[in-house]
This record gives C-alpha cells, sequence and structure tokens, in this order.
C-alpha cells in the first residue's frame, strides 16, 4: 500500500502534458496542473481550475491508494474522466486556499465484464460509453438508454444524470439502469484513509443517492448496469409544421419509444424521430455517425466560428435566418447522419441495431493525439468546438420541466416570435430546441415527476463574458425555463447562476445530504462549487459588473449587463417577470 502511494505520487509528479484536458507544467502558479474541460477553453467563471497533482490510477488498489493519499494530507480531491465533458465547474477541486487534487480515470478502463446469467454489464469508472456498449452488442446484448454523444465515460454519464430521451419504461435517464455501484470512500487513520463500498438497490438509501452523486460521495471505481438482450431500432425522423405542436406535445413526445424532437421555432418547423425497437431478425445494418460529431481540420472549424463571430458583431440576422433554415433541412433530407448499409443513406426508415444507432461520437478520439504537435496547427484534427482552434464556443442550456407544461412553454415562444420574428434565429442555427424525455427518478438528486428537457446553445465570446447579440432572449428563455415553469438544470451542463435553489427541485436533496454525511463526513469530495449548488455554503450567483451575460446572475442593475456596450437590466418580452440584459436605444452608449 505504501509503496504504491509513493509510485503514484512520484508518477503524477512526473507527468508533463498527459491529457488534452489536463495540463501540468511548473509554470502553472498556484498549482503544479491546470484542468479544462472538452472545449479546451475557459470555464463558465473565466478563472482557471488549478491544482496541487493529478493521479492516473489504472486498477481499484491504485484508486483506493490516491483517495487514502488525499484524505491523509487533507487535499480536497475530485475524480475526472478523460475528456471531462462537464461544462460546469463540477470537475474542479479547488475550495479557497485548498486547490485540491485530481483522480483522472483515463487510465481505469481495463475491466468491461458482461454477465450472460444475470444480463448485467460491470465497468471500470473510465470505460467510455462507446466501449461498453460495444462489449455488450458482442455477447448480444443492449444498453438502453445513453447519452446522444459517446465520448463519455460510463461513470461521468450515470454522476451528472446524463440522460436520452423516453417516457417508457423507466425512462431516459442512464442512472436508472444502474444495478450496482463500488465506490472508494474516505476512511479512518486505522482503515488506511480509504475504503470501497459496494452498493446496490437492496440498500435503496445509498444506492439513490450514488445514483446521480456529482461525485461527492467518493470516487466511484465500478459501475454494473442492467443490460438487455440486443434488439433493433427503426429511425425515421419527419418534419412536421409546428402550427399545433402546443396541442399534440404530449401524445407526441409519448408516442415512439425513444423518440425526441428538435424544435425550429423560426422555421415554424419542429422535426419528430420516430425511433422505435424493432425485433432483431428486421433486415438493416443501419448506422449513426453525426457530422458535427466527426474530427474536422482546425481550419475548418475556425472558419466557421468567424463567420458566426462576424455575423454577432453586425447582429445579421438574415444569416441566422438563413442558417436556421440550413439546419432544419439538414436533419432529414441528408439523412442527418443516418446510414443505411453503414456508408450511405437511401431513405428512411434506417434500421440497425441498438449500439449502433443509439449514441454518436467520433472526434473524441482527437484529444489523444492533440499534445502531438507534428502536424501544421490548421492540418489538425479537432473537435469543432475546441476552443485551442478557435472552434465553436457557447453556453449549453438544458433545463427540464414538467411534461406537463411544455405545451404552455412553446405558447411562450411563439409569444415571443410574434413580437420578433428573429428571435430565434440564431438559436436554431446553433440546432433549436432539442426536446428529450426523462421519467421521474428514483435518484434523490434525480427528476421529481415526468420530464422533457429543453435544450439549445447561445454564443459565447472567447475574450470575457460579454453580452452577444441575442442575450435578452436567451436569457429570457432560460428565465422562463427555470422561474416561469420550475425547471431542473441538468447537472453537467448549464450557466451557473441556474443551480440557484435546487433543493426544491430535485427529488430528495436532504436524504442525498443525509448520505453524504455518512459516506464522506469531512467533505473532501466536495468542493466550494458543489458545496454551492448543492445549497450547504457559499453562493453558485455573483453579483459582479456583467454577472448576467456570464451566466453568474440574473441582473438586477444595469451594471450586471454591460451598460457601455447599451445593454441594460429590462424585463423580458413575453416573460415580464423575467431581468434579461436588452440592447436599448436610449443607451449611454459611445
Ligand atoms: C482504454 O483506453 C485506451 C486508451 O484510450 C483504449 O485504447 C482502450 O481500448 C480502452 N479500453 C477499454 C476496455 O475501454
Ligand atoms: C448578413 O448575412 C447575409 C447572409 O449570410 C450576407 O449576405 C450579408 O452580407 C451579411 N451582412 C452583413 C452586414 O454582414
Ligand atoms: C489524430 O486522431 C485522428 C482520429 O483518431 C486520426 O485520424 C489522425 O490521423 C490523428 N493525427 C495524428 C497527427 O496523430
Amino acid at each position: 500500500m505504501f509503496l504504491s502511494l509513493l509510485l503514484l505520487a512520484t508518477l503524477s509528479g512526473e507527468i508533463s502534458s498527459a491529457e488534452a484536458t489536463i495540463e501540468c507544467a511548473s509554470s502553472i502558479s498556484g498549482g503544479s496542473c491546470e484542468l479544462h474541460n472538452y472545449f479546451r477553453g475557459p470555464w463558465p467563471d473565466r478563472k482557471p481550475c488549478r491544482v496541487a497533482r493529478v493521479f492516473f490510477p489504472t486498477s481499484e488498489p491504485e484508486l483506493v491508494a490516491a483517495v487514502a493519499f488525499a484524505v491523509r494530507h487533507k487535499h480536497k480531491v475530485k475524480v475526472v474522466s478523460k475528456n471531462v465533458h462537464s461544462h460546469n465547474k463540477i470537475a474542479c477541486p479547488n475550495d479557497g486556499s485548498n486547490p485540491g487534487v485530481l483522480i483522472s480515470t483515463s487510465k481505469y478502463n481495463s475491466t468491461v465484464v458482461v454477465d450472460e446469467k444475470s444480463m448485467t454489464v460491470i465497468a471500470d469508472a473510465g470505460v467510455g460509453l462507446r466501449e461498453l456498449i460495444d462489449q455488450a452488442a458482442s455477447k448480444g446484448f443492449a444498453l438502453v438508454q445513453t447519452t446522444f454523444w459517446d465520448g463519455v465515460s460510463v461513470s461521468g454519464m450515470v454522476s451528472t444524470g446524463a440522460h436520452g430521451s423516453s417516457l417508457w419504461g423507466l425512462g431516459g435517464g442512464t442512472h436508472e439502469y444502474l444495478v450496482g455501484m463500488r465506490i472508494v470512500v474516505p476512511a479512518s487513520q486505522e482503515e488506511g484513509f480509504a475504503k470501497v463500498v459496494t452498493l446496490t438497490d437492496r440498500e435503496p438509501e445509498s444506492f439513490n443517492a450514488a445514483r446521480i452523486s456529482l461525485g461527492v460521495l467518493g470516487a466511484v471505481s465500478q459501475v454494473t448496469f442492467a443490460v438487455e438482450p440486443m434488439f433493433k431500432r427503426s429511425v425515421a425522423p419527419v418534419a412536421m409544421d409546428d402550427a399545433s405542436l402546443e396541442e399534440e406535445y404530449v401524445d407526441l413526445a409519448r408516442r415512439h419509444e425513444f423518440g425526441d424532437m428538435y424544435w425550429f421555432p423560426s422555421v415554424k418547423k419542429f422535426v419528430l424521430k420516430r425511433d422505435d425497437r424493432v425485433p432483431v431478425t428486421r433486415t438493416g445494418e443501419g448506422v449513426f455517425t453525426l457530422a458535427g460529431f466527426k474530427p474536422v481540420k482546425a481550419s475548418a472549424a475556425k472558419r466557421a466560428r468567424l463567420d458566426d463571430e462576424r455575423a454577432q458583431a453586425t447582429v445579421n440576422s438574415t444569416y441566422y435566418c438563413e442558417n436556421a433554415h440550413v439546419t432544419m433541412r439538414s436533419k432529414v433530407s441528408s439523412g442527418s447522419g443516418y446510414l443505411n448499409d453503414g456508408s450511405s443513406f437511401t431513405g428512411f426508415p434506417v434500421v440497425g441495431f441498438n449500439h449502433k444507432l443509439q449514441t454518436t461520437g467520433g472526434c473524441q478520439y482527437t484529444y489523444e493525439n492533440l499534445t502531438n504537435l507534428e502536424l501544421p496547427e490548421a492540418e489538425r484534427l479537432v473537435c469543432a468546438w475546441d476552443f485551442n482552434a478557435h472552434g465553436f464556443f457557447g453556453f449549453d442550456v438544458s433545463i427540464s420541466i414538467a411534461l406537463s407544461q411544455v405545451s404552455s412553454f412553446i405558447r411562450d415562444v411563439k409569444a415571443i416570435l410574434a413580437r420578433d420574428p428573429t428571435a430565434m434565429c440564431a438559436i436554431d442555427t446553433y440546432g433549436g430546441l432539442w426536446l428529450r424525455n426523462v421519467r421521474a427518478s428514483r435518484a434523490y438528486l434525480g427528476e421529481k415527476r415526468d420530464v422533457t428537457h429543453v435544450e439549445f446553445f447561445a454564443f459565447n465570446h472567447r475574450d470575457s463574458a460579454r453580452p452577444q447579440a441575442y442575450e435578452a432572449i436567451m436569457e429570457e428563455l432560460e428565465q422562463i425555463l427555470l422561474f416561469k415553469y420550475d425547471g431542473m438544470p441538468h447537472l453537467g451542463k448549464n450557466r451557473p447562476h441556474t443551480f440557484k435553489n435546487i433543493r426544491s427541485k430535485t427529488r430528495n436533496l436532504a436524504k442525498f445530504l443525509e448520505v453524504r454525511r455518512k459516506m464522506d463526513p469531512d467533505g473532501w469530495f466536495s468542493s466550494e462549487w458543489s458545496d454551492a449548488v448543492l445549497g450547504i455554503r457559499g453562493s453558485v450567483v455573483s453579483s459582479s459588473d456583467g454577472c448576467a451575460p456570464g451566466g453568474l446572475c440574473v441582473c438586477s442593475e444595469d451594471r450586471h449587463c454591460a451598460p457601455e456596450e447599451g445593454y441594460l437590466c429590462k424585463p423580458g418580452i413575453v416573460y415580464k417577470e423575467a431581468r434579461v440584459c436588452t440592447k436599448t436605444s436610449h443607451s449611454t452608449a459611445k
């Protein structure tokens, strides 16, 4: 034990630049390593996450040793996956003067065991979703629900409450399919400062806390999912007129087992993904491979972003309203990444095995060679959202509201459009409003009711948190979802202020905190950020100048916006209770 501690400590000190998301160098001040998320750009608060050191365990005993090191030396500790997919600071251990340490699961991914008898699959925390579902498929099994992007780790996926889409069975939440976990928690000195706890649904209290834990109970070592015999899906998206969407919504949401919807309000159309289970004997070798998730040349990522920046600078609604149509049409006409036989699209429906159609990715594999700088910069392959390549950079807003309230939300958006037909064009260009469904959860940090997650992207400036061209609309939509419909922010996405008062929105925060006090009484796995999110201490909200465009507050004074650029704090145009940074003609702008 002591020897492995020493080895780990030495190892972590020697790593100079092991991961695209973790930079370690003696030149980094205040700590020896810096953590980025998968954008590889600034965190929402524009402050770096610097940590004292990083551990890269390859096995459970090494994971235990890393946790023991942190607890023994009184370091805050957070576990991160290879690609650090969460947008907010959930992965950052910083807490006052304690920078904390990181445990990366990027090298802890050797075990994926499919047990045919119990119909389960056990995986090490760092196993990637794609690896897990491919291995389960090779034994004839399917993981029913997953995220849409396959570059997440299986433990990070469940711990943030990530989801697919379904109102059938257990619903779209990935954490609902967990049947067991092993978690490394702090322990007394006599116990060696860390120990492994095994959880199953036979102890529902702890297990329902651990299903979605934000990493604050301990370091997840292994997860066990229930799987089903492999099945196929038949996928056939269809574009429809949105004139009576508010009346049809709930029926459409329930109609297809894996259905979701992209709504493009400015185009007055929505794309319903008719996505259903079919027998495995049905002919079809379809695959899903979304162009936007494949590696792109750094130069192409930059070109797209520069176009976006130009259109923002001139508030060019023509640009966005034209591109909203392009984005909408691409969802159906070209197959939108669905390939009938694995190489070409000949028409819907596309039928194929569940694991070939349920999730997609590709560019995450380029992270592995981002630290290899042989190629000229512009030729390098990256994800389209790579910050260093000057790629897409935005906020990801994802807030769930009760299924029964989506119709009313649809009416609100239509009312905004009636006031300003161009209001939604930028959001539609980035993909529109994506509606996915999740059922009421057993997880204490999960949903209280059957919900629809409403997700959209908004432009973010690279240099500092300044208002964007469509700031007021983005903020009004966010506040309608959060306040008018008491929406719950997705825990791994969203701007910081959205996490204020999540207590009443989660199924049972009090019980979650009770379990946390048992598993990590001293809070080594908690940080300033997680304590603020969970309402234990501090605040996710700031009142600094310009806090609203940065997502750090809802404005209540003009200085929270950008009065020098003409953005003042005003009521929303439809939801009057909203307070949004609005560009005014009677401004103090120069
Ligand atoms: C573990 O990660 C390595 C490096 O990314 C990868 O090559 C390997 O396939 C992964 N193994 C499993 C079981 O996921
Ligand atoms: C606005 O966008 C349109 C369509 O892309 C383009 O033709 C036009 O030149 C742009 N206008 C300005 C002022 O940049
Ligand atoms: C980087 O990764 C991508 C995707 O795996 C691969 O196609 C490409 O050849 C790699 N480039 C370099 C320089 O290693």
